[in-house]
C-alpha cells in the first residue's frame, strides 16, 4: 500500500488532517452527526479545533458516531431488479472463492473474450453515468482514454467518499471489494491501461484492509498481474490511502495527492482522460460507478437500460441518515419519487416532522417537503435547485436552526477548501466567522449575499459553487429564518 503524497514535505503535510491515519477514538463532525446531535439536544464533542475536525466517518445511520461504533446499516433493494445490493444483502464476501461461487469473475471472463471496443460499446449503450456526483457518461469517459495513443494509461478508483451523509462506497468496498477489482481490470482491458490505483480514504480503515486482502487473493489466483485469466492481458493494482482531506475526492486534487503534490484542484482542460496521473491518460471512476460494471457485462446493456428514467438509467444506492425511522442503504430505480424514498422506504422521521432534506451532501441545495414529489433523476432534481450528488441523504427536523446549519456547512467548506480560488478561500471562512458570530465578524446580510455571489461566480470547483448552492437554497426556502440570523 502506498500512502497518498509519498515524498511530501511539511507544507504538503499541513494540508491533511490524518497524516498518521484515523485515531482510535475519533468523533465524527459530519453533517448527519450535527443534525442528530441537534435532534437529541446534545453537543457534538471535540468541536473546539475547527482545523482538526473529522468530517464524516461514514456511520450516518448511527449518528452521532465515533470510530468505535461497530454497528452496521440495513441494506436492501427496492428496485425491480437489483444491480448492486443483491449480493450484499445476505453477507459480506469472506473470500474470493465465495465470490466466484456466486458468479463472481464471470464478467471479467466474458469481457476478456470480447474486443476492448465492444466492452466500451456495451457500457456506452447501457447509459451508465458516473455516480461520483457529476453524472458524466461512463462509456464516453472510457472511450476518451481508449482513443489516446499514450503507452502508459491508468485506471483510478475514487474511494474518497467525503460527502457527509454518504456511506455507500464504504459498504461496497467492505462487502464486495472483489467486484470492484474485477471492474477495474475490465476497465483497464477496455481502455488499454495495465495499472490501477484504488484511492481509499483513511476514515475507512476496514475498507482499506478488506480491499488489500482481496487484491492479494486475486493476484494469487491469477486475475491480477501478468496474463490475467491466461488472456495475455496484464493488470497491476495498488491501494493508496488518503489522509483526511475532503477535496481529494475531486479528481484533479486526487491525482495531485497521489503524485505527492499539494492537492489543489487544477483547471480543466486538460481533463484527466488526456493528461491525468503523472501526465498520462487516466480513467477516474467512482466506486459505485465501477460496481455497476460486472452486472452490465453479465446481463447486457439492454437489461440495464430497461431500468431507470429519462437520461438516468439503472439504479442508484442512497444512504439515509439516522433521523429516518429506517436509516440504511437502499437500492432504488431512477424515477422513483423522493416521497416514496423518504416515507415508504425510509419510514419518515423517527421523531417529529421533517424540516428539510439535503441530497448529495451539505454542498448542495436543501429540499423542502413541497418538493418531495420530485423524481430521483439528475435533471429533475436540478430543476428544484438541488443536486443528487453521490446520494447521501440527510433529513433534519425543527431542532436544527438554519443559522446553525449555515454555520456548520460554511465551517466544513472553510476547513476543506484547497485555497486555490480567492472567493472560496476567503468567502467560506468569512461566512463561517459571520455565522459563528466571532468577534470582528459582524453579521451583515448584504455581505452574506455578496459572498454567495462571488462563490457562485468565482469558484473553480464544486466545493465553492456547492457552498453557494446550499446558501442560496437556504435563503430561498427559509427566507425569514435566514434574515433572523442577522438581527
Ligand atoms: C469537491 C468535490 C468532491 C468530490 N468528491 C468525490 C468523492 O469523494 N468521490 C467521488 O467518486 N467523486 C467525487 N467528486 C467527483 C470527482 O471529481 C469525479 O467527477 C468522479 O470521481 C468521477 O467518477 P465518475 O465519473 O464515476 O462519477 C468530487 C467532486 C468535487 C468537486
Ligand atoms: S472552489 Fe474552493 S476547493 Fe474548489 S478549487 Fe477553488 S478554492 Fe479549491
Amino acid at each position: 500500500m502506498i500512502p497518498a503524497g509519498t515524498g511530501y514535505d511539511e507544507e504538503i503535510k499541513s494540508f491533511y488532517t490524518l497524516n498518521k491515519g484515523l485515531p482510535e477514538r475519533a468523533k465524527c463532525s459530519g453533517t448527519a452527526c450535527f443534525v442528530a446531535s441537534k435532534s437529541m439536544g446534545i453537543e457534538l464533542q471535540d468541536q473546539s479545533n475547527y482545523d482538526k475536525r473529522i468530517y464524516c466517518l461514514g456511520k450516518c445511520f448511527a449518528a452521532p458516531a465515533s470510530s468505535q461504533d461497530k454497528s452496521i446499516p440495513r441494506i436492501a433493494n427496492f428496485s425491480r431488479k437489483s444491480v448492486l445490493v443483491g449480493p450484499l444483502m445476505g453477507h459480506q464476501y469472506a473470500s474470493l472463492d465465495q465470490y466466484m461461487h456466486e458468479n463472481g469473475m464471470s464478467a471479467l471472463k466474458a469481457a476478456l473474450s470480447m474486443s476492448p471496443d465492444s466492452v466500451i460499446s456495451e457500457i456506452e449503450k447501457s447509459g451508465l453515468r458516473g455516480r461520483g456526483g457529476a453524472g458524466f457518461p461512463t462509456g464516453l469517459k472510457w472511450r476518451s482514454v481508449a482513443k489516446e495513443k499514450a503507452r502508459t494509461k491508468y485506471v483510478v478508483m475514487n474511494g474518497d467518499e467525503g460527502d457527509p451523509g454518504s456511506y455507500i462506497d464504504r459498504y461496497l468496498m467492505e462487502y464486495n471489494p472483489y467486484a470492484l477489482i474485477e471492474s477495474m481490470i475490465i476497465c483497464g482491458y477496455a481502455v488499454g491501461a495495465s495499472t490501477g490505483y484504488a484511492y481509499i480514504r483513511a476514515e475507512y480503515p476496514e475498507a482499506i484492509s478488506k480491499f488489500l486482502n482481496a487484491a492479494k487473493e486475486m493476484e494469487s489466483a491469477g486475475f491480477l498481474g501478468k496474463n490475467s485469466m491466461s488472456s495475455g492481458f496484464h493488470f497491476d493494482l495498488s491501494v493508496v490511502q488518503g489522509k483526511g482531506s475532503y477535496i481529494c475526492g475531486e479528481e484533479t486534487a486526487l491525482i495531485k495527492s497521489m503524485e505527492g503534490q499539494r492537492p489543489e484542484v487544477s483547471i480543466r482542460p486538460p481533463y484527466p482522460t488526456e493528461k491525468g496521473l503523472f501526465g498520462n491518460p487516466t480513467v477516474v471512476n467512482n466506486v459505485e460507478t465501477l460496481a455497476n460494471i460486472p452486472w452490465i457485462i453479465r446481463n447486457g446493456h439492454k437489461a440495464y437500460g430497461d431500468l431507470g428514467y429519462g437520461k438516468s438509467r439503472g439504479t442508484k444506492l442512497l444512504s439515509l441518515n439516522s433521523l429516518f425511522a429506517n436509516p440504511g442503504i437502499y437500492e432504488v430505480e431512477f424515477g422513483t419519487s423522493l416521497d416514496t424514498i423518504f416515507y415508504d422506504i425510509g419510514g419518515g422521521m423517527k421523531h417529529g416532522s421533517v424540516k428539510g432534506v439535503m441530497l448529495g451532501g451539505p454542498l448542495s441545495g436543501i429540499m423542502v417537503p413541497d418538493e418531495f414529489r420530485t423524481k430521483l433523476d439528475y435533471e429533475e432534481i436540478r430543476k428544484v435547485g438541488a443536486s443528487l450528488g453521490h446520494g447521501g441523504i440527510i433529513a433534519f427536523d425543527e431542532s436544527t436552526g438554519i443559522c446553525d446549519l449555515i454555520e456548520h456547512v460554511s465551517t466544513f467548506a472553510a476547513s476543506e477548501s484547497c485555497g486555490k480560488c480567492t472567493p472560496c478561500r476567503l468567502g467560506t471562512a468569512e461566512l463561517s466567522r459571520m455565522f459563528r458570530r466571532e468577534s470582528g465578524a459582524t453579521p451583515d446580510y448584504r455581505r452574506f449575499e455578496r459572498d454567495i455571489e462571488s462563490l457562485a461566480a468565482g469558484s473553480l470547483c464544486g466545493l465553492g459553487t456547492g457552498m453557494a448552492e446550499f446558501a442560496r437554497s437556504a435563503q430561498m426556502k427559509f427566507r425569514e429564518e435566514v434574515k433572523s440570523c442577522f438581527m
